[in-house]
């Protein structure tokens, strides 16, 4: 079983390099300039860097074209919104069921930035609730998370992963924990992000569409932290990476592309122009390889490692150099500390 940290230990170790990601020592003091795992406060700066208020985005122009909006555009609206709002709030709830068990200050700062960021984007789809849509249809987005069986059953698939480490805070159900956060954060919320996209790429509801893309970038930073945790622990703790966890991982990432397929194909049907259920699954399917990929697994579908949607990173890549440039730097870093992620 893994124990929350002490909030601070004077016998504390404060020699940066016998820093772990979990079981050390640290007194909890954050010392920025006695750091092991420097990409953390790399990220940190970054998302700082990133800050955003949603209300500097104007939607009096969204509200108005949200009535000229087809009705499976307006459904597809609503649906997206609900299933965005319940994971970002969710997220503010467990980060920090994590990051009590995580011994590295600096890797501790980043999670709550990352928390605080949760919050900004849960903020901004009420904002967005509340200017865009009218009166009258709001409730049932905040009620859809559990009044629709589709989404209440791939709600329940997250949360009981989340749930369980908090039951049952072992190592095996941390690393669990760990990726579902990384699926969340890469997979669960794309092809929502797409959707709003899709809208945008044919001059429909703009300002929805930059809040979204704001949010897209910060879910990038996110996707990299999590990457990054479970690199380190790859490495501090190899015992726990058995050939069966690797598979068990993989089996995730499958249980994942099958939720957002389903949950895709009930959202957009096919009604939606330039987004087909099959482009949205397709799409879905690379994702799951890229993030595979990324953690050293090999890809659930080798058929399908071409981007399917290529004018998705039109939208996608807010500041794109400055994220791919911390991503190069992260997985720079990765390579110069021994292992070799692709042979994992
Ligand atoms: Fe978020
Ligand atoms: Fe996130």
């Amino acid at each position: 079983m893994l124990e929350k940290k002490p909030l601070f230990n004077e016998q504390g170790e404060r020699d940066a390099q016998r820093r772990r990601m979990i079981h050390g020592h640290p007194t909890n003091l954050i010392e920025l300039n006695n750091v092991k795992y420097a990409w953390a406060y790399r990220l940190y700066r970054t998302m700082m860097q990133n800050f955003w208020i949603p209300e500097e985005i104007s939607l009096t122009h969204d509200a108005l074209q949200y009535e000229q909006l087809t009705e499976a555009e307006r459904t597809a609206y609503d649906r997206v919104l609900s299933f965005v709002i319940f994971m970002d709030s969710l997220q503010v709830h467990n980060l920090p069921n994590i990051s009590a068990v995580i011994t590295a200050p600096e890797v501790n700062l980043v999670l709550a930035v990352q928390d605080f960021q949760e919050a900004v984007h849960a903020q901004s789809y009420a904002y967005i609730v509340d200017s865009v849509v009218p009166q009258a249809r709001r409730d049932a987005i905040y009620n859809l998370w559990r009044d629709d069986p589709l989404l209440l059953t791939r709600n329940r698939l997250i949360t009981d992963q989340y749930q369980q480490f908090v039951v049952q805070p072992t190592e095996e159900n941390l690393v669990h924990t760990l990726m579902a956060n990384f699926l969340l954060e890469g997979l669960y919320f794309y092809s929502g992000f797409a959707f709003f996209y899709g809208l945008g790429r044919r001059g429909k509801m703009g300002g929805t569409v930059s809040i979204i893309q704001y949010i897209n970038r910060d879910e990038r930073i996110h996707l990299v932290l999590f990457q990054n945790i479970l690199r380190e622990l790859f490495r501090e703790e190899p015992q726990l990476f058995t050939p069966e966890m690797q598979e068990n991982l993989r089996q995730m990432a499958a249980a994942a592309v099958e939720h957002e397929t389903t949950w895709s194909a009930h959202v957009l049907g096919e009604g939606i122009a330039g987004l087909t259920a099959e482009t949205v699954a397709a799409y879905v399917r690379y994702l799951a390889n890229d993030r595979l990929h990324r953690l050293g697994l090999s890809p659930l579908f080798p058929q399908q490692m071409e981007h399917p949607l290529p004018w998705l990173t039109r939208f996608a890549n807010l500041n794109e150099q400055k994220v791919d440039f911390f991503e190069q730097r992260v997985l720079n870093y990765a390579k110069a500390s021994g292992p070799q992620w692709g042979e994992l």
